[in-house]
């Protein structure tokens, strides 16, 4: 048998360099390092891959306005990338820059092999690009006559162009895109490719520029520089050495296990590289995992929207001021990985003060000041067990198990219930057992000594499993309790409950924050002007619904709220703002037809929880019938249903 390790191959986008990154940009490289810890934990050999796409007319641009050369522009923006990345405790295996030399020459070399088998050949491109998104554009997918993805102005563009033969690979993809689930998560993406971007027909790419200096020239016409994308897309490859003398990593790490991405480029992922790699004959990636976005008042992320402090989406802003494990935490937690989730200031520090500080900064915190007072650090070994020791004990056995398949499936806010369980467990049995009255009786000691060993023994496997998400802190706890990092499956082997803890005390891992200060400080408080043309113009909403009059808890229970998962779901025809959905209770099926469709497209919803009106009189909606209502805040394009991907379709919400 081979002694060789498994080999795990992560790879985030490369980011482009044209401007500075922001919180929901440092989503993908966050969750895709938790990910390669979590399966080095899992004894995996892992490569994570990260870097700088830094071609084309965006960067030309700003440079030029800079003053600098694109090299030496891009150089600093690389710089402060890579000090974001340092700041949020992400470990890359390998940063790559589509400057490097290396990956400039192997770029050549695949767009030679593309031009020696037939695959680009030259022809003239006239239509729109859009420069921010490096994207051309047909007229009939301009959305308003602007860029269908950022809603910016189009330029029109015509020149003598190189075109790579996507079309052809039209059929092959929709057949492996129907027939290979896995390949695409969430699956629900899948169909949105297949449905909005392959069925209605793939047109040949344009692939080459002649007004762009600032790329790789090709090697068949130097006039030319290759298309971004796929000078991008091929870095997957080139990191590892692909088409270069040493492809020693290529043979150990590809094909990749996954190329984590934001949804918005997907396609580029699963049309465009997918088939590059076929006409190149290489193996397909094992899985592109497209997650959700952070959003603002139900937009991206950006730093127009953060109110004028644009601080509060400043990732090395929050890590120095929260804590880097905190952050980590927040965006793994808050959002259910592949759907979008919304970030708010004050969201991010109650969640830091409900979770962090108070349930596992507090359980650590006292079980650590009660070890220091009542044995002066040192548990003896003596052990006396009781019934009500058991519950605590065997969550503390399964719960690496529990967690795991969410980790498998990176649905990390899953996986983090699954473990905060643990903290809630530990932190009852403190109440359970009072410490502090079992030390005020000296015939007690060896059943103080044993609730105290049982609460470092779920202290030891939760700071365990927590490694890929805050890994400082909880080398911290570890340290404080005299135990190290261990494998994820071996966590739930005895540790601390028997023979002696050392302890020593393990106070503020996550100070209380005061919110109302905070908001204040950065302009978004009650009394901060920042704040007062936000609630004038909450005022003048006329479509505002009145505060309704108060009812009785039995008004309240009179409705049925209750949890139902999307199954299917589709736009309703000449609507712009219905969707048609197929959910169920667990025991019971039913449609559902719902006005939110300006907000959310049905990819967005399949598979996903939904709170649902489940006893309102079934109601004729543009000639549909629909059995309820799904309960959402907003309106148009803010809309925000409220997604319940915790709870169990049928559950009753109370
Ligand atoms: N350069 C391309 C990727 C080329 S990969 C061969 C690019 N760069 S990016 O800097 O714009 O985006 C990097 C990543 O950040 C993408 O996965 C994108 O989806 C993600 N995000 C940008 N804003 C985001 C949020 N607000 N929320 C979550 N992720 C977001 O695209």
């Amino acid at each position: 048998m081979s002694n060789e390790k498994k080999t795990f191959y992560i790879t985030t986008p490369i980011y482009y360099t044209s401007g500075h990154l922001h919180i929901g940009n440092s989503y993908t490289t966050v969750a895709a390092d938790t990910m390669a810890r979590y399966k080095r934990m899992c004894g995996y050999d892992v490569m994570m891959l990260t870097g700088t796409d830094e071609h084309g007319q965006k960067v030309e641009r700003k440079a030029q306005e800079a003053g600098k050369t694109p090299k030496e522009f891009t150089d600093e923006i690389v710089a402060d990338i890579k000090n974001i990345w340092e700041v949020l405790g992400i470990h890359y295996d390998k940063f790559i820059r589509t400057s490097d030399d290396y990956h400039v020459a192997a770029v050549q070399k695949i767009y030679q092999e593309l031009y020696d088998k037939g695959e680009i050949y030259k022809s003239e491109y006239e239509g729109h690009y859009c420069s921010p998104c490096e994207s051309f554009w047909t007229e009939s997918q301009l959305v308003d006559g602007k860029c269908p993805d950022c809603g910016r102005p189009v330029e029109k563009a015509k020149e003598e162009s190189y075109f790579f033969r996507l079309s052809k690979y039209q059929d092959r993809l929709i057949e492996l895109l129907e027939n290979n689930p896995g390949l695409l998560q969430p699956e629900a993406r899948a169909a949105e490719m297949i449905n909005n971007f392959l069925k209605p027909g793939l047109k040949d790419l344009c692939v080459s520029r002649t007004t762009i200096k600032w790329g790789v020239p090709l090697p068949f016409d130097e006039r030319h520089v290759a298309y971004v994308w796929i000078d991008a897309l091929s870095n997957y490859l080139t990191a590892l050495g692909y088409k270069s003398d040493d492809d020693g990593l290529m043979k150990k790490y590809w094909p990749a296990d996954i190329h984590l991405v934001g949804k918005d480029i997907v396609r580029f992922h699963t049309i465009i590289w997918f088939a590059v790699l076929m006409a190149l004959d290489v193996e397909l990636p094992k899985q592109v995992y497209g997650h959700g976005w952070l959003q603002m008042n139900g937009d991206k992320v950006s730093k127009s929207k953060a109110s004028g402090a644009a601080c509060i989406v400043d990732p090395i802003f929050l890590a120095e001021h929260f804590g880097k494990d905190a952050v980590r935490y927040f965006l793994l937690r808050e959002m259910p990985f592949g759907s979008d989730g919304e970030y708010t200031y004050d969201g991010l520090m109650n969640r830091i003060n409900a979770d962090l500080a108070n349930d596992l900064g507090n359980l650590v915190s006292r079980s650590t000041a009660m070890a220091v007072k009542y044995f002066d650090g040192k548990i003896p070994a003596a052990r006396v067990s009781e019934p009500v020791d058991e519950e605590l004990l065997s969550l503390t056995k399964t719960v690496g198990a529990s967690a795991k398949p969410y980790m498998e499936a990176m649905s990390f806010s899953l996986a983090l219930t699954e473990i905060f369980k643990l903290v809630s467990r530990a932190n009852k049995y403190i109440d359970e057992t009072a410490p502090w009255a079992l030390a005020k009786d000296p015939e007690k000691s060896d059943r103080l000594a044993t609730v105290l060993a049982n609460l470092f023994e779920a202290i030891r496997v939760i700071s365990n499993l927590l490694i890929p998400f805050m890994p400082d802190t909880c080398e911290k706890i570890l340290s404080c309790i005299g135990a190290s990092a261990v494998a994820w499956d071996s966590c739930a082997q005895e540790g601390c409950l028997s023979g002696e803890i050392a302890v020593s005390p393990c106070e503020a891992l996550f100070p209380r924050i005061d919110v109302k200060k905070e908001l204040s400080a950065v302009g978004l408080g009650e009394d901060t002007p920042a704040e007062k043309p936000a609630k004038k113009e909450k005022k003048k909403k006329s479509s505002e619904p009145s505060p309704a009059a108060e009812i009785g808890i039995e008004d309240f229970l009179n409705v049925d709220l209750s949890v139902a998962k999307v199954l299917e779901c589709e736009a309703v025809e000449n609507s712009e703002k219905l969707l048609k959905l197929k959910v169920t209770f667990g025991n019971e099926e039913r449609q559902i037809v719902s006005g939110i469709a300006k907000a959310y497209a049905p990819a967005d919803l399949i598979g996903h929880n939904v709170v649902v009106v489940k006893n309102l009189k079934p109601a004729v909606i543009f000639g549909l019938e629909s059995f309820g209502m799904i309960l959402a805040s907003g309106q148009g394009e803010n809309i925000h249903v409220m997604f319940a991907d915790e709870s169990n379709p049928g559950d009753r919400i109370r």
